[in-house]
């Protein structure tokens, strides 16, 4: 079982330079501000974002060795510029995704609407958005901003279009693959473009690694929305909460598709009585675990990763690449 330390290992002191760039660089005028600001960056995620970019810079620049620890040291603080950039905008939008999905719980804790409202969860994910750009803007790292704005957008639209057929019930696998390649691929193919870019990689080597990110962000998605259906993850994030949300992802679509027109009919009456009902919750979950849902959902994910992981044969052997691959693994094998 490959853990996120193995991945993080050759890149350790590129992380550790940038966890100190980020607190450096990241901070709130005001009591009210600064006390949500720190709840948010205090509880941290698995910062696959960030190691997507340190690694892919890494695997695209020779190694320097810092004069002041004797660290390998692979990137520059352009780097962690853009490695910044990615992971803000992920929490930043993971605080206004739990204000859409009414969700309470995040990274095992009160999400920021369940502890100070969805006013304040709003403003909050704002502020950061704004701190973020604002800090982009003045290292005049333009061609990252660009990309990074482009990004946000596709992000957005993902997440609207997700609500709107949450709506309707009528979200299809191709529907599916749309919102979860805008809402969560497109980040993660940036957070890879963006680390080479960053070291100053070729044109090719930059659509390269943003084709493997997005590749691995549909992957990452498709696991997040399994792991929805199973109880016991370590998540720190309600399960099930897909179903009350009426968001019917690709377990769910695996199913409905083999069913028939009667069938597909009582799927949406159950769905349509998630938000307020558990026995229906618990109706969906038992017939996605049993029709094989989750098997199918599974199957679609390793496609993605073996795409991923056939770019990178492109590379020679290296930490950088055993770490990229084992990534993929991680993947598709985490329970968080
Ligand atoms: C959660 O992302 C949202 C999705 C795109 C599935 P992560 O699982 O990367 O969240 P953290 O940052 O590790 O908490
Ligand atoms: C990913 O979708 C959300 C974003 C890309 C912001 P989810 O709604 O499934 O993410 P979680 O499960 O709440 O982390
Ligand atoms: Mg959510
Ligand atoms: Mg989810």
């Amino acid at each position: 079982m490959i853990s996120i330390n193995d991945i993080r290992k050759p890149i350790i002191g590129d992380l550790e330079a940038f966890d100190a760039f980020v607190a450096d660089n990241f901070s709130a005028e005001g009591e009210l501000l600064q006390e949500m600001l720190t709840y948010a960056l205090s509880s941290r995620g698995k910062g696959i974002r960030p190691i997507l970019t340190l690694l892919a810079a890494s695997l695209h620049s020779p190694a320097a060795v810092s004069a002041t620890d004797g660290k390998e040291r692979h990137c520059t603080k352009r780097t962690y510029l853009a490695a910044m950039l990615v992971e803000m905008i992920h929490t930043a939008s993971l605080i206004h995704d739990d204000v859409l999905d009414s969700a309470d719980e995040r990274r095992g804790k009160p999400s920021v609407n369940a502890k100070w409202q969805s006013n304040m969860a709003v403003i909050l994910g704002d502020y950061i958005l704004a701190r973020t750009m604002a800090l982009g803007m003045a290292s005049a790292q333009y061609d990252l901003i660009s990309h990074i704005g482009s990004a946000m957008a596709t992000l957005c639209e993902g997440e609207v279009l997700q609500s709107q057929h949450a709506k309707q019930y009528d979200t299809t696998r191709d529907d599916y693959f749309n919102i979860i390649y805008r809402k969560t691929a497109s980040l993660l193919g940036e957070s890879a473009a963006l680390g080479a870019l960053s070291v100053g990689a070729s044109r090719e080597e930059v659509d390269r690694m943003r084709k493997f990110g997005e590749a691995i962000g549909i992957a990452f998605q498709i696991q997040d929305d399994i792991l929805d259906y199973r109880r016991d993850n370590n998540t720190g994030k309600p399960a099930n909460n897909d179903l009350r949300e009426h968001k019917i992802t690709l377990p769910l679509i695996g199913i409905m598709e083999e069913a028939s027109e009667e069938e597909r009919k009582e799927i949406t009456t159950l769905l349509s009585r998630c938000h307020e009902d558990d026995k229906a919750v618990d109706r969906l979950q038992d017939m996605v675990t049993e029709r094989g849902g989750i098997a199918f959902a599974a199957e679609a994910m390793q496609a993605y990763l073996s795409r991923a992981m056939h770019l990178l044969s492109k590379y020679p052997e290296s930490p950088y690449r055993q770490a990229l691959l084992a990534l993929c693994t991680f993947i598709a094998e985490r329970d968080m």
